[in-house]
C-alpha cells in the first residue's frame, strides 16, 4: 500500500470556544500503487479534510496516516516538505498558478531548489515532454492569463506530476470548468495514471467522472463507504 489511513478522526473548532465539530470518526482507507478511486459526498461532509490528511497538510486527531510505508513525520517540517515535493503531487479546482510566470516556469517551479532538487537539464525536459503531452506545446512560453481555464488545469497536472509522484490527490480539479473541458481534463488524467503509474484520489461532485475511477467511496458520517 502506498497510503493507508487507520481509524483515524478528526474534529475542528471554528474557534477555541466553540463546540467541537466531528468530521472524521474512524476511517480506515488503504491506497495501492498506481490505482485510482473517488471520493464523493456533500459539500461539508470532510472530503478535502481526507486529501489533506493522505497530502500531510493536516494532522488526524486519532489513527494513523502511513504513507509509503512510513509513518508521516508531523513535526519535522524539513522531513514532511520532502516527502511532499518528492512523493505528493496535488491539484485543486483552481489552479494556483503564479500569474507572473510563464506555463514552463509553473511546471519547473517543484524542481528548483532544495535538498532534493533533480537534475534541472532533466527537469526541463521532462517538463517540456509532458507540456507537450498535454498538447501545450505551443504554450509553454505563454502566461496564465494567456491561457484558457481548461489549458491552466493541465498546466497545473503537469506541475503537479513533474517530480514523479506515487500519488496524485485532486480536489474537484474540475469544479470551475466547462463539461467539455472537464471531460478533456479527466481524460487527460485516466491517460497519464495509465502512462505514469501515480495512484489518483480524486474528490468530485459529478456522479459521471467518479465512475472512471476502479474505486468509488462516499463520505458519510465521516467514514467512507463504498459505492456510488
Ligand atoms: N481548518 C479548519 N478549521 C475549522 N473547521 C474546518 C477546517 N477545515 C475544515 N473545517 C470544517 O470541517 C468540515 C469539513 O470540511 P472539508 O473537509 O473542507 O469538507 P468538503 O471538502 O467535503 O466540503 C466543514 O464543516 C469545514 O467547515
Ligand atoms: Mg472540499
Amino acid at each position: 500500500m502506498i497510503a493507508e489511513l487507520q481509524n483515524v478522526s478528526k474534529a475542528y473548532r471554528a474557534a477555541p470556544d466553540a463546540p467541537e465539530q466531528r468530521v472524521l470518526s474512524g476511517m480506515d482507507l488503504s491506497i495501492a500503487a498506481g490505482e485510482t478511486l473517488a471520493i464523493s459526498g456533500p459539500s461539508g461532509c470532510g472530503k478535502s479534510t481526507v486529501l489533506n490528511l493522505l497530502g500531510t497538510l493536516d494532522e488526524p486527531d486519532a489513527g494513523s496516516v502511513k504513507l509509503f510505508g512510513a509513518g508521516v513525520p508531523y513535526g519535522d517540517e524539513a522531513a514532511l516538505s520532502a516527502l511532499r515535493a518528492t512523493r505528493l503531487g496535488f491539484i485543486f479546482q483552481l489552479h494556483h498558478l503564479l500569474p507572473q510566470c510563464t506555463a514552463l516556469e509553473n511546471v519547473l517551479i517543484p524542481t528548483l531548489g532544495g535538498p532534493t532538487r533533480p537534475d534541472p537539464d532533466a527537469a526541463l525536459e521532462r517538463a517540456k515532454r509532458l507540456l507537450n503531452r498535454v498538447g501545450l506545446g505551443a504554450h509553454m512560453d505563454k502566461k496564465p492569463a494567456q491561457l484558457s481555464g481548461g489549458e491552466r488545469q493541465r498546466v497545473a497536472v503537469v506541475r503537479a506530476l513533474i517530480r514523479e509522484p506515487g500519488l496524485l490527490l485532486a480536489d474537484e480539479p474540475t469544479g470551475a470548468l466547462d463539461a467539455a473541458s472537464a471531460g478533456r481534463l479527466m481524460d487527460l488524467l485516466m491517460d497519464l495514471n495509465a502512462e505514469e503509474g501515480t495512484a489518483l484520489v480524486l474528490v468530485t461532485h459529478d456522479p459521471a467522472l467518479a465512475a472512471r475511477m476502479s474505486r468509488r467511496y462516499r463520505l458519510v458520517d465521516g467514514v467512507l463507504t463504498a459505492g456510488d
